[in-house]
């Protein structure tokens, strides 16, 4: 059994927070394990828990749509969300089951080493740039412990919303730019931006605490994601 095998299995029997108990099944994640590119959503929803695989709902045809708009497939890429259940009624992630859940996604960064992290939304967003909203962050790559971050907006979102669907299409072109530049260009900062806080803050910020705002709207990416005083933080990378 390979790591990665051993991780989906405790992902499977996990019962570190209380979205356990309700699961039909645990959504560990889908695709390459050695993927060039990483996206990271927020939490399955009602589809994804039937099948316990990620974005295979609504939001998932339209990822799939805008993949395919830049010559990529599934099977090219990594897929997984912050959280490996489904909280009820697709509300959003509490902080407690976000740092409960956290170690999985880091273990998984760490396994796949991706060059390219696509954070889908404002959760997975924060995740790494926990001060700034998605709306000013998206679009813009930014550089964090080696890896590229690309910010977008959260398909379930663009859904909603033309405009940010425009924007999550302008956005997943830049992807190929991104995976092609020269590693040794990449894994340095420039040109890439960044954002108002320093690399160390960054850093320290990885699974840090998260938003506890709720929002009536799931997914809702219009609204900025304020950072949350809070618990734990997990270790880095
Ligand atoms: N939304 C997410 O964030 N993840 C899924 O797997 C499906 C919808």
């Amino acid at each position: 059994m390979s790591d990665f095998d051993i991780l989906d299995e405790e992902v499977r029997s996990c019962t570190l927070c209380t979205l356990s108990a309700k699961r039909t099944n645990a959504v560990p994640g889908d695709g390459d394990r050695k993927a060039n590119v990483m996206f990271i959503g927020e939490g399955p929803g009602y589809y994804e828990d039937q099948q316990g695989i990620p974005f295979v709902g609504r939001a998932g045809q339209l990822l799939n749509e805008m993949l395919e708009s830049i010559d990529l497939r599934r099977q090219d890429i990594y897929i997984t969300n912050m959280l490996k259940c489904r909280p009820p009624n697709n509300r959003d992630p509490l902080p407690a089951e976000i740092t409960a859940c956290g170690p999985y996604l880091e273990r998984q960064i760490r396994m796949i080493s991706p060059k390219v992290i696509v954070t889908l939304g404002r959760y997975s967003t924060a995740n790494f740039f926990p001060t700034e909203p998605i709306s000013k962050l998206r679009g813009k790559p930014m550089s964090w412990n080696g890896i590229t971050i690309l910010p977008v907006y959260h398909p379930a979102a663009a859904l909603r919303n033309g405009k940010l669907k425009d924007a999550l299409h302008r956005d997943f072109q830049q992807i190929p730019e991104l995976l092609d530049t020269d590693e040794s260009a990449d894994r340095s900062d420039p040109p890439l931006n960044t954002p108002s806080t320093t690399t160390e803050e960054r850093q320290l910020d990885m699974f840090a605490p998260h938003p506890t705002e709720k929002d009536p709207t799931p997914n809702s990416d219009e609204e900025p994601c304020p950072a949350e005083s809070g618990p734990k933080q997990m270790s880095l990378l």
